[in-house]
């Protein structure tokens, strides 16, 4: 049985910094103390709040749960073709790091997903999306296990429900498993992505045919770090909200009056996917500061919480900038990251 620890500071297993105490907390290292950790909290009664990197999460409060951390590691080939490798990884692997190595073994697929903090068990969750590539383009399959019955259950691509920044862990299935390995596809040739703008540019020096997988990584790590705010010097969960959908004739209207206004055509629901850092910009928030909550300077899609107190005053900001951005274009802001306390609460086993 892994140790319980209880009435446990999260301050510095939360990227947002927030000092909020769990009822108790345990780190678990293999499927065998997941399952222990699931028994422990359901003879308690107590909900169970999955971690792992801790850098999409909102801890607005103290928190009645047991707070069970993945920090189940291993990497391994599983099988493997002329021109594809299937390649699994323990939920507790570092994203990033799992990221360089498959670089580092030939194995195609993730470059343009560097840098994004968080671990491997997370990222099928919001299927994590960067610079023109979603994790469910190069996912195969994960196994997770149930809390209610403890037993283990295979998800392939198509029993994910994956959508942008969405999947059925968020949705249908919220808080009814924890995913303990993610086995994801990648390419022996590299299919590079180079499409998203503000990566094309960074590479428009090099000849298209002689770009590199590790080149694209570099290229991605290297604007990652000048537009988004290091977790460890400035707390933040990346973006807080996702950017909206709004069907073509809105866009249009909305493009009328605001001329600048950014939105890309989103070829898998036909309607406008409008960059809500535009619209949070031209709100007037960037760089805006409330009570211990701020806005990023350079990237007004993330929210900082530079005094690292309650992540409940980010919420508040969260809540104003909604407001304003709903006034002014009508458009509805959804949150992105988990918040917990929520309304529906952590995962009852
Ligand atoms: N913009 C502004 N002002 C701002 C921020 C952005 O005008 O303060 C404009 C930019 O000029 C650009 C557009 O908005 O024209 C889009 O900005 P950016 O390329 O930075 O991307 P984003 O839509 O803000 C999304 C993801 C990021 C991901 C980048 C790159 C979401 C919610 N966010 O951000 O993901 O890294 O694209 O693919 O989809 C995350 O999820 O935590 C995250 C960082």
């Amino acid at each position: 049985m892994p140790l319980i620890l209880p009435e446990f500071n999260l301050a510095r297993l939360n990227t947002l910094a927030s000092p909020v105490t769990a009822w108790a907390y345990t780190s678990v290292a293999s499927r065998e103390e997941v399952a222990e950790a699931i028994g422990y909290a359901k003879e308690y009664k107590l909900p169970v709040l999955p971690l792992g990197g801790g850098s999409n999460l909102v801890l607005a409060a103290n928190l009645n749960a047991l707070v069970v951390h993945l920090n189940l590691r291993g990497i391994e080939l599983v099988d493997e073709s002329d021109s594809e490798v299937w390649v699994r990884a323990q939920a507790g692997e570092n994203w990033h790091e799992f990221v360089q190595y498959c670089l580092n073994m030939g194995w195609y697929g993730l470059e343009n997903l560097s840098l994004i903090p968080g671990s491997v068990g997370a990222a099928p969750i919001q299927n994590i999306g960067a610079y023109g590539v979603e994790l469910e383009s190069v996912f195969a399959e994960l196994s997770a296990i149930e809390l209610s019955s403890q037993l283990a259950v295979t998800f392939t691509r198509d029993s994910c429900g994956f959508a942008y920044r969405d999947s059925v862990f968020k949705n249908r299935l919220k808080d009814q498993y924890i995913i303990c390995d993610v086995t994801f596809k990648l390419q022996k040739t590299p299919q590079l992505v180079l499409g998203y703008p503000a990566l094309a540019e960074r590479l428009a020096d090099i000849p298209e045919t002689e770009i590199t997988p590790q080149q694209v990584s570099a290229a991605v790590t290297a604007i990652r770090r000048e537009k988004l705010p290091d977790p460890a010097q400035t707390p933040n969960a990346g973006s807080f909200f996702k950017n909206p959908m709004v069907p073509q004739a809105q866009f249009a209207a909305l493009q009328q009056q605001y001329p600048d206004i950014v939105g890309y055509p989103d070829s898998a629901s036909g309607q406008v996917k409008l960059a809500a850092g535009w619209l949070i910009d031209r709100a007037g928030f960037k760089g805006a500061t409330r009570k211990s909550a701020a806005v990023h300077k350079d990237q007004a899609l993330v929210l900082t919480n530079p005094g690292k107190q309650s992540a409940r005053y980010v919420l508040e900001l969260a809540r104003e900038i909604s407001a304003t951005v709903n006034e002014l274009y009508g458009v509805a802001l959804e949150i992105e990251p988990r918040v917990y306390p929520s309304d529906d609460s952590a995962a009852a086993p």
